[in-house]
């Protein structure tokens, strides 16, 4: 049997098999961003994951930019979010919030009323963005974010992991790529400030550094998490340096002591993102995108990783680390229903 299915710890976290879960918005929650009784049986399906990182959720207000996806700011909220951890830790799983916060990839149409689109820079984002009301929509123009306001957003991300804490999650997961808000610190081609945020390398990378410090802070390293991936464009984001940030990433958490690292593949063949963050992070090394069982096998035997996750393969076979464990076929997932409402293509896929 491979190390694949045997248990290990990521800091506070307790894994009892190295299949991750990797976050995907499902878009099952409520317009008002409340997670669902949905929600409760699609996670609890899957507690089979030595680690259920749960999908992107807003950590405030400002920070919602897709419809139907959940967040983490308000009492309700978090009364909701409670079940859904109960009835994993129920089933003996483990589950971790990813907070991600969506900066200008955001439109007026998927946004609480008074909330705002913000970002390094007044800088649109170039793409356009699924709504329930208009269908597709442009992105806002977002609010540049003063100096001040940099320091409040980061607050934010302190009181999410409280809030996620309060709820019942076993940690949190800082979403650091796709283009939103943290990468577009990262990137030249959205940041264009003058203050400490801007400018180098290393102010650039400032933002998701302090931000998973202020988490660390509240609720302990050994609770939290940082997911990236150098070179990724996704939503107009571009990186001319990608290496250098990789590097100045390394070097900022190597003194945080974070729970693990959730890398993606690096989308340039320059970077071999799992061998470096696997030579400079002492903490535990999740890697993903594209992975099969007998990949996935490979990587953790060999030390690669000590961890992989699974995105696409856990959206129709909820019980993925039975299946990997006796090799049996995988099931497809239907394209058409990942982001639609309700039930059907979320909680019927059957084990
Ligand atoms: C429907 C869907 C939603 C996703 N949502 C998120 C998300 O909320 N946060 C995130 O970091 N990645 C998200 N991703 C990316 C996945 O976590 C993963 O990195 C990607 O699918 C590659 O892994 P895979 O080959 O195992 O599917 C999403 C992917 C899919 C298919």
């Amino acid at each position: 049997m491979s190390t694949l299915f045997e248990p290990i710890q990521f800091g506070d976290l307790a894994l009892k098999n190295r299949v991750v879960m990797a976050p995907m918005t499902r878009s099952r929650s409520t317009d008002q961003a409340v997670p669902t009784a949905e929600m409760i049986e699609y996670y609890a399906q899957r507690a089979n994951a030595g680690l259920i990182v749960a999908e992107g959720t807003s950590p405030s207000a400002d920070g919602m930019g897709y419809c139907r996806t959940p967040g983490i700011y308000n009492a309700e909220q978090i009364a909701a979010w409670r079940q859904v951890t109960d009835a994993v830790h129920a089933q003996g799983g483990t589950i971790v919030l990813q907070l991600m916060h969506c900066g200008r990839v955001a439109t007026v149409h998927n946004k609480p009323a008074g909330s705002k689109t913000v970002a390094p820079s007044a800088l649109k984002a170039e793409v356009e963005l699924f709504t329930d009301a208009v269908g597709m929509a442009a992105t806002d123009m977002p609010h540049e974010l003063s100096n001040a306001e940099v320091y409040e957003v980061i607050e934010d991300y302190r009181k999410a992991a409280l809030n996620a804490r309060e709820a019942g999650f076993d940690g949190v997961e800082l979403h650091g790529t796709s283009g939103y808000l943290p990468m577009q610190f990262m990137s030249e081609n959205a940041n264009q400030r003058t203050d400490e945020f801007g400018g180098s390398v290393e102010n650039r990378v400032r933002f998701p550094l302090l931000v998973l410090k202020a988490m660390s802070e509240a609720i302990g390293s050994g609770r939290v998490g940082f997911r990236f991936c150098p070179a990724n464009k996704f939503n107009d984001i571009s990186d001319s340096q990608p290496a250098e940030t990789l590097q100045a990433l390394l070097d900022g958490i190597a003194t945080l002591n974070l729970a693990y690292l959730h890398i993606m593949r690096a989308h340039t063949r320059k970077i071999d993102a799992f061998a470096v963050a696997r030579a400079q992070f002492k903490g535990g090394l999740i890697i993903n995108d594209g992975f099969e069982r007998d990949t996935a096998i490979e990587a953790v035997d060999s030390g690669a990783a000590d961890a992989v996750s699974f995105a696409r393969h856990y959206i129709a076979n909820p019980n993925l680390v039975e299946r990997l464990a006796q090799g049996s076929p995988l099931a497809e997932f239907n394209r058409d229903t990942l982001y639609s409402a309700g039930p059907v293509g979320y909680t019927d896929y059957p084990a």
